[in-house]
């Protein structure tokens, strides 16, 4: 007999209300929240504003940055409320929970210090707001009534070094399952054997049953399924008190289609618990197949293959979304990233959500999974380091319990350049933490990102790991490979050059921590910060010495918080360390990193622009950044010669302090015409191939008149599933079409149809225009306008006006 259903789950995401005053009867379930405003979860109570250099202002030395005496540090963590209380409260029915059943509340992350209230009980306390939680809830159920569920949330004033977000920014699901059950990230797969023709898939699944059943009576019928829905495999497991409530299966999959980054195959799953005939549970487990090996002196191996990290760090913020995750924006990411060639992402410095996860696993990303910027020794006063005694092993094993089947994930990381680096002790917390992740998940390595190699390399801390991840200063890594007896060197953060997207600084010159008067960094890419450098500093290693495994650059996106170099210089409060604007739009730098990784595609691309009133005759030097090996520039049909790709420089050659400031690397990575001047026209390039032989051309022109707004959408095509996002670029531009570099004009947004606007971004991390209102300034001539689909499927039009030009009109659809 089968019962009707087994398990059920949903999310609580509409109906919530929310207040930022800290009531302490709101946990009660008569409590009346009628004057609460009405929320959607997921959920950032901060990304709404208003900014203000009060908030969260953190009066510290940065010692890790060089600061020797505390200076006020305004938009460190991005210049939003999140500091302070919040309540959610919501009513909710389970009409499946009924006597006998068991039922649990999951949430994929809570900021911070979750504390939860059931029908007027607490149920739990979690601390770490980056962490997924759950709880039984079965005692304070109402069976066929209202259920009230409260949570007051606490941020802490210099808790961090970004913006955190603040609330219930990830999904919440309630859990129902007969009382015999598979519990919450009960299963635990494998692949331990791909041979040509087969794989061994090896699963084990927790049983959770009543007291007085009989172990014998249990079985589990386990069918992998092919993305096809074809059954591949099937299996059927007892138990036994030898054990230990745990069933495990081998099966195997003939044939099998392996996950990696190209082909990104799944498979499930499917578990049928049965007590006698009846039925009691089905659970899926979303998996791949595919091996991952680490083999010193080589490196990183996927099935078999090499594969170099072309990784970026990101944080979890989604910019003008604030941390509310929105899985449409996480797929954006990654499109623009896998375009720009990037393989890897580290998830710094926190536990990822399940809906990036999820993506990764669907569109061929790897992923280092991390956990904590602070153990035990503070990095900002109230941080983790408040908790880590008693939450840091909770922590981390449920980091691994709900990410250790998926197949993206290949590589734990148990931290991000902590002071325990250089403390006594140190390396025995690094041990400690590195042998969760082995108990809990013996098939990934662990890492941690270091940053002070003079201590880690000498006192055993780098040793301990199993990937030794170096946090910049690449001139170190010959040392490390020297003397880590790991054989391999990770760059596991790379870069930190700073700049913003269409600004230029005269004359391009490499600088250290640069700042000017309008807070931006040149988008001639040759800023970076005291302890980092310029991206080809770390192509050439990565390149060059076989046992760089490749690099994770700080930031793939930029994010809110950090605005390094303007530590104190409010209104700075995002960072411009990204590849990508806040607005997800690529700066020039995007071009470079493609350019090097993805060779598959073409590149040419010409910086700066080429509005200069005022530069008539001045010395504007003209970047190309390109995979082909030599191209000529043109300006107004002028040849400004050739260039080639200096392949003779080497990291010795390269190294010393007159070819730092000579560009020589850059040389060999891009093509650069130093003396050019300026005279309005058109800048032409024309690309060679390894022949000599022409094969591709760019033209940019000088823009005329601003005359009318450019729409471009990322897709027309849109699910009216109420989360579906639309970004929308938008350019002035003049009449040809040419982009008006200058246009910082107000651009006013509206929205008809099967739709609503969600927010905007401009990429300018000194604005503080607020995301969510239906309007902004160009940045550099742009910004990006996001349109979210309501439930309700039909046309949606985006309307944008601005003064003196002609406005936009664009269309799309949701199904
Ligand atoms: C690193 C740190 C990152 C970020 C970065 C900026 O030291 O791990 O979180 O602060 O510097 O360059």
């Amino acid at each position: 007999m089968l019962s009707a259903q087994s398990r059920t789950e949903f999310l609580l995401e509409k109906g919530w209300k929310f207040t930022r005053t800290d009531n302490p009867e709101s946990y009660s379930p008569g409590f009346n929240d009628a004057k609460w405003q009405s929320v959607v979860v997921p959920h950032d109570w901060a990304i709404y504003g208003p900014f203000s250099s009060q908030n969260d202002m953190q009066k510290v030395a940065i010692s890790q940055d060089g600061q020797k005496a505390a200076m006020e540090h305004a938009g460190r963590t991005g210049g939003l409320p999140f500091v302070g209380v919040g309540w959610y409260r919501i009513h909710f029915k389970a009409p499946q929970f009924a006597k006998g059943k068991k039922a649990s509340i999951l949430f994929d992350g809570a900021m911070s210090h979750a504390r939860v209230y059931l029908n007027g009980k607490e149920v739990g306390f979690w601390p770490y707001g980056y962490n997924s939680f759950h709880f039984d809830i079965t005692s304070y159920m109402k069976e066929g009534e209202d259920n009230v569920l409260a949570v007051r949330l606490e941020n802490l004033p210099e808790s961090s070094r970004w913006y955190p977000g603040a609330g219930l920014y990830r999904n919440v699901h309630v859990i129902v399952t007969e009382d015999a059950h598979i519990p919450v990230w009960g299963t635990q797969l494998t692949t331990p054997e791909i041979a040509s023709d087969f794989a061994k898939v090896n699963l084990k699944t927790k049983l959770v049953r009543p007291a007085g059943s009989k172990l014998d009576d249990f079985r589990l019928v386990t069918e992998i399924k092919d993305a096809n829905n074809k059954v591949v495999a099937t299996n059927e497991a007892k138990i036994t008190k030898y054990d230990g409530d745990t069933f495990e299966q081998n099966l195997f999959v003939d044939q099998p289609n392996l996950w990696d980054t190209e082909n990104p195959y799944l498979y499930k799953a499917v578990s049928k618990l049965y007590e006698g005939s009846s039925l009691k549970d089905e659970y899926t487990t979303t998996f791949g197949i595919r091996s991952i090996q680490v083999i010193p002196d080589k490196g990183f191996f996927l099935n078999g293959k090499k594969v170099i990290f072309k990784g970026v760090c990101l944080h979890h913020d989604l910019g003008p979304l604030g941390a509310a995750v929105n899985e449409a924006a996480l797929r954006r990411q990654i499109v623009l990233l896998k375009d720009m060639g990037c393989n890897a992402i580290r998830t710094s410095h926190n536990m990822p959500s399940p809906e990036q996860i999820k993506v990764c696993d669907e569109m061929g990303m790897l992923v280092m999974a991390e956990s904590f910027d602070e153990w035990k020794v503070a990095k900002c006063q109230n941080g983790y380091n408040l908790v880590f005694n008693d939450w840091a092993e909770k922590d981390m094993v449920n980091l691994i319990h709900n990410f250790r089947n998926n197949p993206s994930i290949v590589m734990w990381s148990i931290g991000n350049e902590v002071p325990e680096q250089y403390t006594k002790g140190g390396n025995k917390v690094a041990r400690f933490l590195q042998d969760i992740c082995h108990r809990e998940d013996p098939t990934r390595p662990v890492t941690q990102g270091m940053d002070n190699p003079g201590a880690v390399l000498n006192n055993n801390f780098a040793a301990v790991m199993d990937i030794a991840g170096m946090n910049y200063r690449p001139f170190k890594y010959p040392e490390a490979y020297e003397k880590l007896q790991q054989q391999l060197v990770l760059g596991s953060e790379t870069a930190s050059t700073v700049s913003s997207r269409g600004v230029y600084k005269f004359p391009v010159e490499r600088k250290s921590m640069a700042k000017y008067d309008d807070h931006q960094s040149s988008g001639y890419d040759v800023e970076h910060c005291g302890w980092s450098n310029l991206p080809e500093d770390d192509f050439i290693q990565h390149e060059d010495l076989p046992y760089c495994m490749g690099e994770f650059v700080w930031t793939g996106i930029d994010y809110l918080g950090e605005p390094t170099p303007y530590y104190t210089d409010w209104p700075s409060h995002s960072s411009l360390f990204g590849i990508i604007d806040l607005a997800s739009l690529p700066k020039d730098r995007f071009y470079l990193y493609r350019s090097h990784w993805n060779k598959e595609k073409e590149t040419l691309h010409i910086l700066p622009h080429w509005n200069w009133k005022g530069r008539e005759g001045q010395v504007t030097p003209v970047f190309v950044y390109t995979n082909y090996p030599s191209a000529e520039l043109f300006i107004n049909g002028k040849s400004q010669g050739k260039r080639t790709k200096d392949l003779s420089v080497t990291i010795e050659n390269s190294k010393d302090d007159a070819s730092m400031k000579e560009l020589k690397r850059q040389k060999r990575y891009r093509l650069m015409w130093m003396d050019t001047k300026y005279e309005p026209g058109t800048v032409k390039v024309v690309a060679y191939d390894k022949d000599g032989k022409a094969v591709a051309e760019k033209e940019i022109r000088t823009a005329g008149a601003p005359h009318h707004i450019e729409l471009v959408a990322d897709r027309t095509s849109l699910a009216a599933n109420g989360k579906d996002l639309a970004y929308v670029t938008v350019k002035i531009v003049d009449k040809d079409g040419n982009l008006c570099p200058d246009a910082d004009r107000l651009v006013k947004f509206k929205v008809n149809g099967a739709g609503f606007y969600r927010a905007g971004a401009n990429g300018d991390p000194a604005s503080l225009e607020l995301f969510h209102l239906p309007q902004m300034s160009l940045f550099s001539g742009m910004l990006t306008a996001i349109v979210q689909t309501t439930e309700k499927g039909g046309k949606i039009t985006l309307e944008a006006t601005a003064k003196g030009v002609k406005g936009g009109k664009i269309t799309l659809e949701s199904k």
